[in-house]
């Protein structure tokens, strides 16, 4: 164990170092969440809960008049972005969450008349329902001349209950919508003042802007040396005085396009269904190395491909779909519209008191009669089976980092 995380710490200094980022390592440990009129995201005490919502690919246009895509013959009639509407409805409804993730393609910019009303329109539920949401722009929000993705961004940091942010302060990164959030223990516990579940949102872009390499957008390296770094200055604050934790508290990464590696899953072990090609980038950006070398991500949950909807581990982080929600995106008819459910537990400590995350599941929830739920799971499952042999964890983890830091000395 000690070992191991030597070798961690080290290779992401290493790293670091050579990004030139190592002022971001202090060992200075501050309030995981500030003071501010934003409402603060905190594990419940009565449940040791925290629980997420993730709507992908709502595609809203006109409301009333934009009609649904893909549904039976007999439900076109009376099928309209307001179906879209009510589905947020029914499913916050039975599900209750602690924050709505919106993970791109939240609006379809080409048959909006106005962007602006779009958004409103689109994320207006949460905001009735008075539910925190957090949202990331996809690849057809700002097909619309009324707004930019600088634009719609602004526009929708402006939005009630909402937690996303343009980007990080002060810094010039590619994209717009690069941010994190802090998930503190409960309140009155040991860690109720540190992050013990962090949330990473970044913006995927929309199409390549790279002469002669055609498709669509992706994760640029300005913004993976910012997530490094907010990474590493977390993992810092939480394993630090006081109440310092053994290990990085988990993270759980929302973006709009898949990586490249979502091809690289077993399709015969994979939970869910792959019913078209995965649409990344036509090159590979990196993004998902920097995140096994960052070391806290559980998980990556995206949309993009709406009748993709499954969820897949490679190398312990879980690549995940949510699968399309919207009735004006493309779907399959029958096939019904979905939404990704993410729930993260606490562990009790030995004093009775409330620890940090034990266990992270996820769900998903249909848009049919009994809003059926599907396809429940545990994250890193893999990771608790290797945990009891842990003479072979730290021989292959000492393995990964060793070639990490002798691949970053090199470059
Ligand atoms: C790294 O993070 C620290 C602490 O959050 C921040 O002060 C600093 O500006 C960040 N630097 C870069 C280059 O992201
Ligand atoms: C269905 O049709 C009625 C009557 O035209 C209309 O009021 C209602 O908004 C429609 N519902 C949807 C979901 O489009
Ligand atoms: C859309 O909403 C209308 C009105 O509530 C409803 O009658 C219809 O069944 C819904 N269509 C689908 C495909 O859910
Ligand atoms: C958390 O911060 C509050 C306010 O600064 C303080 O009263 C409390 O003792 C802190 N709790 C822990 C466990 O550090
Ligand atoms: C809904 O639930 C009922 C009763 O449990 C079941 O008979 C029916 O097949 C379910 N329908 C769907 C669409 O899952």
């Amino acid at each position: 164990m000690e070992l191991q995380r030597w070798s961690f710490s080290s290779s992401l200094s290493t790293a670091l170092l050579l990004l030139h980022l190592l002022p971001a390592i202090n060992g200075e440990a501050s309030p995981a969440v500030s003071g501010s009129e934003r409402p603060v995201l905190r594990f419940s005490g009565k449940r040791g809960e925290f629980k997420i919502l993730q709507i992908a690919d709502m595609h809203f246009a006109d409301g009333r008049k934009t009609k649904c895509l893909d549904v039976l013959p007999e439900e076109a009639p009376n099928c309209s972005d307001l179906n879209t509407t009510a589905f947020i409805y029914r499913v916050v409804k039975a599900e209750n969450p602690d924050l709505i993730v919106f993970t791109g393609d939240n609006i379809f910019g080409r048959d909006a008349t106005d962007a602006a009303k779009s958004v409103d329109a689109a994320f207006a539920p949460a905001i009735a329902l008075k539910v925190p949401w957090a949202a990331v722009l996809g690849n057809h929000d700002q097909e619309n001349p009324t707004l930019n993705r600088e634009g719609l961004m602004q526009h929708i940091v402006g939005m009630a209950y909402t937690l996303s942010s343009i980007n990080p302060d002060g810094l010039e990164i590619d994209g717009f919508g690069n941010y994190n959030l802090e998930v503190a223990g409960v309140e009155g516990s040991g860690l109720a003042n540190k992050s013990v579940l962090n949330l990473y949102f970044l913006d995927s872009g929309d199409y390549s802007t790279v002469s002669k390499i055609r498709g669509y957008g992706w994760i640029k390296v300005s913004q993976q040396m910012w997530f490094l770094n907010v990474s590493s200055h977390l993992q810092n604050l939480y394993m630090s005085k006081p109440e310092p934790q053994k290990e990085p508290a988990p993270g759980l990464v929302y973006f709009h396009i898949p990586l490249p590696e979502f091809s690289s899953l077993d399709t015969l072990k994979i939970s869910g269904v792959k019913q078209e090609g995965i649409s990344s980038a036509s090159v590979n950006s990196g993004f998902f190395t920097t995140m096994l070398e960052a070391g806290d991500v559980k998980a990556v949950f995206t949309g993009h491909d709406h009748i993709n909807d499954f969820c897949g581990e490679l190398h312990r982080i879980h690549l995940c779909y949510a699968g399309g929600f919207g009735y004006h995106a493309y779907g399959k008819a029958g096939w019904p519209r979905r939404a990704r459910v993410v729930s993260a537990y606490l562990e009790k400590t030995r004093s009775g008191s409330w620890g940090g995350v034990q266990s992270i599941k996820t769900w998903k929830r249909l848009d049919d009669k009994n809003l059926s739920t599907i396809d429940t799971e545990i994250l890193g499952k893999e990771e608790m089976k290797l945990k009891g042999d842990g003479k072979q964890e730290s021989r292959q983890t000492l393995r990964f980092w060793l070639k990490t830091i002798s691949c970053n000395l090199i470059h």
